[in-house]
């Protein structure tokens, strides 16, 4: 199957399912759910980091890269789930957090402990740069005794690795390699476009630094040289790099298949949205011209240049996209819908979130002491230290939240949600009782959605291969596209607001079939008018 026709779902290993009952979730529940995945019908399935790590950044702060976590089960446990995945037709996709390590990991203790060979795996400077950490703070810390203060863009114990340096590079691949060799076919990579640093470090007032070390084109390089020395090997292995602050330029490059980098991109510019100002901590309604203007400028370019998209509306770090966009109090299961049709008929790979098939909401936590993100905690301080009151500050903490999306899935109206039999290492969503999958898959329209949405990626070319062009830039409430593919047209409208909304049907498209609506299907007529978070998709 070519990867345009799969389907990726995401996993968060700590909040899908507990077996052995310590509030936190395991590689057993995963396998255990995947006759679960099978009936969704995807092909691949991320997995958030699970290796041994202290969990400051839930993983992202790796201590080891080849060896499992203890509280996800063992390296058995994770071979089991990879066969029996593999004998339902699904794949493994890891994570791979390449940019930094923990400070707990071997190479920066060996470093702190004065190993020259092991310095030079970090980036060790005699005076910071007024660089900003993405979780706050400076980017640099104090390097043990030394005076010296070593670079770490995220967390204090996430220290930037030195990519300059061969011997790093090789171990990493060395890493790729070994997981390949457990039978791995997917790689997503965390913040890969954050790894190439310039030897000589200068301050950068805009932007908090960002323009200073992401996207530099030595990345490229980076890129293609892993690719050569692991994953380029093997033709099945899909690979994504998840981009910070990046541009269709860049992803093309990234992307494009003579390039040899990765087969695709994570971007966020449809994602932020809801910032004011380009501030992440601040609340107000999503600028819809702004969400279109992205999709359509990321998609045209894209479709014209060969590149290739990672298409996606939630995931780890995101607050859930139905609690963002969509009126979910009253069009919760139309605008669920909505949301997908518009990922999945377009062009790229699309990736649903656990839980997201089922409609599941931001947990409506009602106290600060129910999260547990370290960005969230340092961003509560911020807003009070800024001046804000604790009830303004916990709106916002609410709305932008990553833990958001990180409580336990939803699998029944039991008292944790049938996730565990234990209080959970999270607290369950407020919504549980009554959304669950038990209740979906018995009563609910949403799942059988997504069901028909990933079958039709594999029956229709159209959808896999299409090019994408813009379909009424201007249009006040749709988000509209056209995929085109030899004789096949698909026409895919989708109106983002609660107001019913009107657009001329282009004459093409009359006499075309209906694949996919979330009302009843109507007659197509030139004067046409779009439901309450309808979305139809018409192909000739
Ligand atoms: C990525 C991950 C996020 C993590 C960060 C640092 O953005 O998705 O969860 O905190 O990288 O590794
Ligand atoms: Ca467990």
């Amino acid at each position: 199957m070519s990867v345009k026709e799969k389907v990726i779902y995401q996993i968060y290993p700590k909040s899908f399912l507990d077996t052995n009952q310590d509030g936190i979730g395991d590689l057993q529940g995963i396998k255990r759910k995947i006759p679960y995945l099978k009936q969704l019908g995807v092909d691949m399935i991320w997995l958030n980091p699970i290796y041994p790590s202290p969990q400051k950044d839930n993983g992202y702060d790796v201590a080891d890269y080849l060896a499992i976590h203890p509280m996800f089960g063992t390296m058995k446990d994770f071979e089991e789930l990879t066969t029996t995945a593999k004998a339902n037709g699904i794949e493994i996709m890891l994570d791979m957090v390449f940019n930094h390590v923990s400070t707990e990991h071997e190479w920066f203790k060996r470093a702190l402990a004065g190993e020259k060979k092991f310095q030079d795996y970090f980036i060790l400077r005699d005076e910071p740069t007024d660089w900003v950490s993405k979780f706050g703070g400076n980017a640099w810390a104090p390097f043990g005794e030394t005076g010296r203060y070593y670079l770490h863009l995220f967390e204090q114990s996430q220290a930037d690795l030195n990519w300059r340096n061969p011997a790093v590079r090789e171990e990493l691949f060395e890493v790729l390699r070994f997981w390949m060799s457990k039978g791995v076919k997917g790689f997503r990579f965390d913040v890969i476009n954050l790894i190439g640093k310039d030897e000589v470090l200068q301050d950068c007032a805009e932007n908090d630094g960002k323009p200073a070390y992401t996207d530099q084109p030595i990345v490229h390089e980076y890129i293609r040289m892993m690719n050569q020395a692991s994953f380029g090997e093997d033709e099945e292995i899909v690979t994504v790099g998840e981009m910070s602050s990046t541009t269709p330029e860049n992803c093309i490059l990234y992307t494009n298949p003579e390039r040899e980098e990765l087969t695709m991109t994570f971007n966020f510019h449809h994602l932020k949205v809801d910032y004011m100002d380009g501030k992440k901590w601040t609340k107000m309604p999503f600028d819809f011209a702004k969400l279109k203007e992205n999709f359509h400028n990321f998609g045209t370019k894209m479709s014209q240049e060969n590149g290739w998209n990672a298409l996606f509306w939630n995931n780890h770090d995101q607050p859930r996209a139905l609690n963002r966009f969509i009126d979910a109090e009253n069009y919760r299961v139309a605008g669920a819908k909505m949301l997908a049709s518009a990922i999945h008929l377009n062009r790229g790979t699309p990736y649903i979130y656990m839980g997201e098939e089922i409609g599941m909401l931001d947990p409506a936590f009602e106290s600060i002491d129910q999260y547990v993100d370290v960005e969230t905690l340092n961003a509560y301080e911020e807003l009070l230290e800024a001046g804000m009151s604790e009830e303004e500050a916990f709106e916002i903490i609410k709305t932008k939240a990553r833990d958001n999306s990180r409580i336990p899935m939803q699998w029944d109206h039991l008292e944790f949600s049938g996730f565990s039999n234990v209080a959970p290492w999270m607290s369950v969503g407020k919504s549980a009782k009554e959304l669950n999958v038990a209740r979906e898959l018995k009563e609910g329209t949403i799942f059988n959605y997504y069901q028909r949405l990933i079958r039709l990626r594999k029956e229709y070319s159209v959808i896999s291969e299409g090019s994408y062009e813009a379909f009424l830039p201007e249009h006040p409430q749709v988000y509209g596209y056209i995929r085109r593919c030899g004789n096949h047209s698909l026409l895919v409208l989708n109106n983002f607001f609660s107001q019913k909304a009107t657009l001329d049907l282009p004459e093409e498209f009359l006499s075309g079939e209906v694949l996919i609506n979330n009302y009843e299907t109507e007659k197509l007529v030139e004067r046409f008018e779009l439901q309450p978070y309808q979305s139809i998709a018409i192909y000739i």
